[in-house]
């Protein structure tokens, strides 16, 4: 199966940070699993790039190899072809795998904040025990992000004893402590109920907005994506590679109302059409399959 367009590359147009620091170039990349094995072929040929400061979502169907991306970039696992640069260094290609760092900073869906320590010494923990900073400024730096963040009244409180909504910003504020250039977000709303996913992206966009990082965020919710996203990128299912980019061009600073705009339907129809062919598409493949 081959699509000319995969080849192509696609990019942002909407950046928000002033200069070069952050972007993400996606090359061509493929991560095929277990070549001599099982041999999935997770992503195929996939070209996009993330300009600095861009708040990049991206959908697909469930295992598409979404997170296989987001690993690729983090440093987690190995690609077998292609090359993903940040600011123009080579991340990672089929000869090297990326290192995990603190400039690419990982929210997982599941969470991972420490039980035993409350909130203020979960988000000191990283920079301190890396020896980025001594236990003095991380303290000082987790009380600002706090602050900054609106989080300050539960510094004191254990994981256990705020909400799961309160607990994933929490962890969002654990990762932009580091400063990092890029924001990686694997579905991190995926479990919370409705009136607190909202509250949680709400959360996120005032934090996009105040610090600006690159985000590269995935979701399988095209209500989330869209309002969110300055783009959004959909992905066809498994290998994963570029269906379609759509800008999102809502104005900033976004809040739930911005979700009745015209605009905002006019885009979620945009949206929704591309992932219903795509979905199509899919089980028209299965049905061939199956023949
Ligand atoms: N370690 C692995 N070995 C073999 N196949 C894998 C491995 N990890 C993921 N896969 C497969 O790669 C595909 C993409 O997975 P993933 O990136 O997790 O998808 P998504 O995040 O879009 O749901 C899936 O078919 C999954 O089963
Ligand atoms: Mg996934």
């Amino acid at each position: 199966m081959t699509d000319k367009s995969s080849t192509k590359k696609f990019a942002g147009t909407n950046s928000a940070a002033p200069s070069g620091d952050g972007r993400i170039e996606i090359s061509n990349v493929t991560k095929i699993y277990d070549p001599g094995g099982v041999n999935v072929c997770a992503v195929s040929d996939c070209s996009f790039d993330i300009e600095a400061g861009e708040f990049c979502v991206v959908v697909g169907p469930s295992g598409c190899g979404k997170t296989t991306l987001l690993n690729a970039i983090a440093g987690f696992h190995s690609i077998s072809d292609g090359e993903i640069r940040l600011d123009g260094d080579v991340l990672c290609s089929a000869t090297k795998m990326a290192e995990p760092g603190a400039d690419r900073m990982v929210v997982f869906q599941n969470g991972a904040l420490f039980p035993w320590c409350t909130v203020l010494k979960n988000v000191m923990y990283g920079p301190s025990v890396q020896g980025r900073m001594t236990s003095h400024q991380a303290r000082a730096a987790a009380l600002d992000i706090l602050r900054e963040l609106g989080l300050s009244e539960i510094g004191d409180a254990y994981p256990n004893e705020i909400s799961s909504g309160m607990r994933r910003r929490v962890e969002i504020a654990r990762a932009l402590i580091n400063d990092p250039k890029a924001l990686l977000l694997d579905e991190p709303f995926r479990a919370l109920d409705a009136l607190t996913k909202g509250v949680a992206q709400e959360f996120l966009l005032q934090a996009y907005d105040r610090m600006k990082k690159t985000v590269f965020f995935i979701t399988h919710d095209l209500e989330e994506a869209l309002f969110l996203g300055t783009k959004v990128v959909i992905m066809t299912t498994r290998p994963c590679r570029v269906r379609k980019m759509i800008t999102v061009d809502l104005p900033r600073p976004r809040t739930y109302k911005v979700r009745s705009s015209k605009r905002y339907l006019e885009l979620k129809r945009e949206v929704f059409d591309a992932v219903h062919e795509e979905a199509l598409k899919a089980f028209k493949a299965g049905e061939r399959e199956l023949a």
